[in-house]
């Protein structure tokens, strides 16, 4: 298994945010979503976090998804925020969705929030003990979690295999990304590891499909 690769942790090359904001994630993000409130059906006017929110997608997603939530998006790309506030204005739903452009380890919250949703965020971080340790300060004792990302592939052959035969069609900037972000991911005992050594071994860790591992459950 090749060592991971580490890749720029925040997306701020406008060429890289841009080739994001307009792919297609519908299928992914909106299972995710979905994902999320089936494991959770009874969340009641939840606050929830959106942590790495990128373009906005899967905050407004959350919001349609659940009428009374609020979701605060956080992202530290000046430009992914500017594009999520947009997309939230179109779709009308700006008393219920806020973004703060932010480093999610630099975030401070009161009251912390009842849950939290992360998809391809943890593969930017370097040291992804930082994103475990943030479900201490950021949620109250009992908040549900779903965090979602990329399987880091065997070695860089197998990882331009998966682009290729995943992203076929699609802008050579985002294939490029995708390539990088194979190669900086995590495997799904590393991702074990990092909750047994903040004590978070109660949470649950599962392989969805040959390319993601989640990590779900409530925090105490
Ligand atoms: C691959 S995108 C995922 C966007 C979104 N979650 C989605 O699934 O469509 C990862 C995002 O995490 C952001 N990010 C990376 N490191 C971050 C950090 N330390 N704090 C906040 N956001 C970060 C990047 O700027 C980027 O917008």
């Amino acid at each position: 298994m090749m060592e991971r690769v580490l890749e720029p942790e925040v997306m701020e090359d406008p060429k890289q945010v841009l080739a994001y904001a307009q792919a297609d994630f519908e299928e992914e993000n909106q299972g995710f979503v979905d994902q999320f409130f089936t494991l959770y059906p009874d969340l009641e006017h939840p606050h929830i976090l959106d942590l790495g929110c990128g373009p906005g997608d899967i905050p407004i997603r959350v919001a349609r998804r659940h009428a009374s939530c609020r979701v605060t998006g956080i992202d530290a790309s000046q430009p992914m925020i500017a594009y999520a506030e947009q997309a939230v204005k179109k779709a009308g739903l700006d008393e219920r969705i806020h973004f703060l452009c932010q480093r999610f380890q630099d975030v401070e919250l009161s009251p912390p929030a009842d849950a939290m949703i992360s998809n391809s965020l943890v593969h930017h971080v370097p040291n992804p003990l930082r994103f475990w340790y943030c479900l201490k300060t950021l949620l109250k004792p009992g908040a549900t979690i779903l965090v979602m990302d990329l399987l880091r592939p065997e070695n860089p052959e197998a990882a331009q295999a998966i682009v290729d035969e995943q992203a076929a069609g699609e802008p050579e900037q985002l294939r490029k990304d995708f390539f990088h972000s194979l190669l900086a991911a995590f495997t799904e005992d590393e991702v074990a590891a990092q909750l047994a050594e903040l004590n978070l071994s109660r949470l649950m860790v599962d392989v969805p499909d040959d390319r993601h591992w989640i990590v779900y459950g409530r925090v105490y």
